[in-house]
């Protein structure tokens, strides 16, 4: 019973930040992404009776600390499955880990496909979105295609992503640019601990709906001058939280900003290109593919960005044939 799933990551254009129930990973709030074509991670996950223990290899190393939430996360597929085999999990990203660009969602969104199909399940998707929360409340959002809304939800069978529109809807592309491939030293796990501690957040859950229901309307009018406003915006307004909770969290390194700045400057020379950030240093830059090559040739310039990689709105998380192992 040998599976293998490849899983995009995913940006958050409205973020989900806070749990209101840490155990089961529901959120705070109603959260909405793009699926990422160029970063993504596949998994290879064998269960046998002939097993003595689980073993999990991730990007080659064996960590304690990962491989034990991917052995609750194997808990939850051998409970759901009623087996109580060991499993050997073996996993690859192909970008930096731990940089701001939402490893788990795609680990976890491609472990929880793997996991329930090499235990014999054949889970729908809404079935395997709400797996893949429990494993990282990013990670449900990786499993539809294209633009996707995380339905905020007061239980679990109710908290789980849908697509919104599909891949090919809008040619929009996400190009990321990695200033350092440090990793970060507070996970977006802890982090979120501290989100009442920030007086904003009370503020930010109050506007949130309505935020959902703009960027769904700018979606459906491809709007992508006020989208692009929108998801800035949200990005700064998600770090106002961040840089005010106790303790404060301040994710960004200098580099960020020069590329914070820069983008604001090519804006006012007309060129209509909008960041958005997750917890850590690397930052997405959002533009319409018209202007790709202008984005990429400028960012080229600036020499604190190590390396870009170019993105695509992507389908979701999918078996594949060609095993790890
Ligand atoms: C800032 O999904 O990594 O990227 O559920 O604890 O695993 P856990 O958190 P995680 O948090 C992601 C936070 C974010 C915003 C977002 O992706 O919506």
């Amino acid at each position: 019973m040998k599976s293998t799933a490849v899983a995009p990551s995913n940006i958050a254009f409205i973020k989900y930040w806070g749990k209101k129930d840490k155990k089961l990973r529901l959120p705070e709030n109603g959260s909405f992404s793009m699926n990422l074509s160029n970063l993504s991670t596949t998994t290879t996950v064998e269960f046998d009776p002939k097993f003595k223990k689980d073993t999990v290899v991730i990007n080659n190393k064996r960590e304690l600390k990962k491989t034990e939430r991917v052995i609750k996360h194997l808990d939850r597929v051998r409970k759901l499955a009623k087996i109580d085999y060991w499993a050997k999990v073996v996993s690859e990203n192909n970008f930096p880990t731990g940089t701001g660009l939402s490893s788990s969602s795609s680990g976890f969104a491609a472990l929880s496909l793997a996991a329930s199909k090499a235990a014999g399940l054949d889970l729908s998707k809404k079935e395997l979105s709400i797996l893949a929360r429990q494993g990282s409340g990013s990670a449900c959002r990786s499993i539809p295609d294209g633009f996707v809304e995380w339905l905020d939800g007061k239980s679990s069978q109710s908290s789980y992503s849908v697509s919104y529109k599909s891949s090919n809807y809008w040619d929009i592309i996400d190009i990321v640019a990695i200033v350092s491939q440090a990793e970060k030293d507070i996970s977006s796990t802890k982090g979120q601990e501290y989100v009442n501690t920030s007086p904003f957040f009370k503020t930010r859950l109050a506007n949130i709906k309505s935020k959902i229901n703009k960027i769904k309307k700018l979606i459906d009018k491809k709007k992508f001058r006020q989208f692009g406003e929108l998801i800035e915006s949200e990005a700064l307004e998600l770090h106002a939280i961040m840089i005010t909770s106790k303790p404060a969290l301040i994710y960004w390194l200098p580099e960020t900003l020069v590329v914070m700045k820069s983008v604001q400057k090519w804006r006012q020379k007309g060129l209509e290109v909008y960041f958005t950030i997750n917890t850590g240093q690397d930052i997405h830059l959002i533009c319409q593919s018209k202007d790709k090559d202008k984005v990429i040739s400028r960012l080229k310039q600036i020499k604190q960005v190590n390396k870009i990689i170019i993105n695509k709105p992507a389908k979701g998380a999918k078996i594949i044939k060609n095993h790890l192992f």
